[in-house]
């Protein structure tokens, strides 16, 4: 942002394109917001068409990916078999599971039941049962781009009760991505996903978010759906990031399994729910990638 780009000068973007057809509008804009305190997204987190392309090719494998274990989820099952499904199902479409050996990670998926908040490891002794909700967390890397989302399937009969938080949660990301729009602020997403959450009796996990994603798995910004209206990052085109609101049906606080240093819990052994879906930041508002 500091360095002047000459108007014929190619853009920064990698487009090719002269900086002044580019991005040079929309850094005078984001200069603007910056004078005015706004907290305003790095160049590299920028995507050009050619990258936002590359990672709509990612997400549509995700989605296929999450379809498939839709279509064939079941009780009875072991969370193991859903691990075998994801593996098989990304590297058939020439892809590789983003979850793999990331950071030690010992699976493909992430499988998250009941009260496990968020990063539930896949063993062949969970089995899937009647009344469960389970949240399968899908990541894609396909030509080196990065795709990310999750759904929650609810088991057989599961109660009015946790049906109503899987439902909850759903809806909470249509709220937040009312808020998803060129030069809105992120903080206003995470308080209209939060309030929703708080009108509806349910608290919102406050240490993990969502992320900027698409050239790696993990970019900026953190995304909060606990943050404040009229603060956060501005969301800029060509930003892609996940919502993914965890919602607890008691306390928002969460313990992490000491022993397999991954999976979290709500602190008080209450359901949990999440859904997450990857979206862009277009020049008119929004386009879902992955969901
Ligand atoms: N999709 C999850 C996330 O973004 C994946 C976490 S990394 C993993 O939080 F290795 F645990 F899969
Ligand atoms: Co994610």
């Amino acid at each position: 942002m500091s360095k002047k780009i000459g108007r014929n000068e190619p853009c920064w973007c990698g487009s090719g394109k002269k900086y002044k057809v580019c991005h040079s509008e929309f850094d005078r804009k984001l200069e603007t917001l910056k004078s005015q305190g706004a907290v305003i997204p790095s160049h590299s987190i920028i995507k050009n068409a050619e990258q936002i392309q590359g990672i709509r090719e990612s997400a549509k494998i995700n989605i296929a990916v999450l379809d498939y274990i839709s279509e064939n989820i079941r009780s009875g099952i072991s969370t193991e078999q859903i691990d075998r499904w994801v593996y098989e199902q990304t590297s058939a479409r020439g892809a590789i599971p983003a979850p793999l050996n990331y950071e030690g990670f010992p699976k493909s998926v992430c499988t998250s039941i009941n009260e496990q908040v968020c990063h539930g490891i896949p063993s062949e002794k969970d089995i899937l049962k009647d009344g469960d909700i389970v949240n399968v967390d899908v990541s894609t890397i396909y030509k080196g781009y990065f795709s990310d989302s999750s759904r929650m399937f609810c088991l057989g009969s599961v109660s009015p009760e946790k049906k109503k938080l899987v439902e909850v949660t759903k809806q909470s990301l249509s709220v937040g991505l009312e808020q998803v729009k060129p030069w809105g602020l992120l903080g206003d997403m995470g308080q209209a996903i939060h309030d929703f959450a708080r009108q509806n009796g349910y608290s919102v996990v406050r240490e993990i978010g969502g992320h900027g994603v698409g050239l790696a798995f993990h970019e900026d910004p953190f995304v909060s759906y606990v943050s404040q209206r009229g603060t956060g990052m501005v969301m800029a085109p060509g930003m892609v990031f996940t919502i993914e609101p965890m919602l607890n049906m008691g306390t928002a606080d969460v313990v992490l399994d000491g022993d397999n240093n991954w999976t979290v819990y709500t602190a008080d052994g209450k359901p949990s729910a999440q859904w997450e879906i990857q979206v862009l930041v277009t020049e008119d508002g929004y386009e879902i990638l992955a969901y």
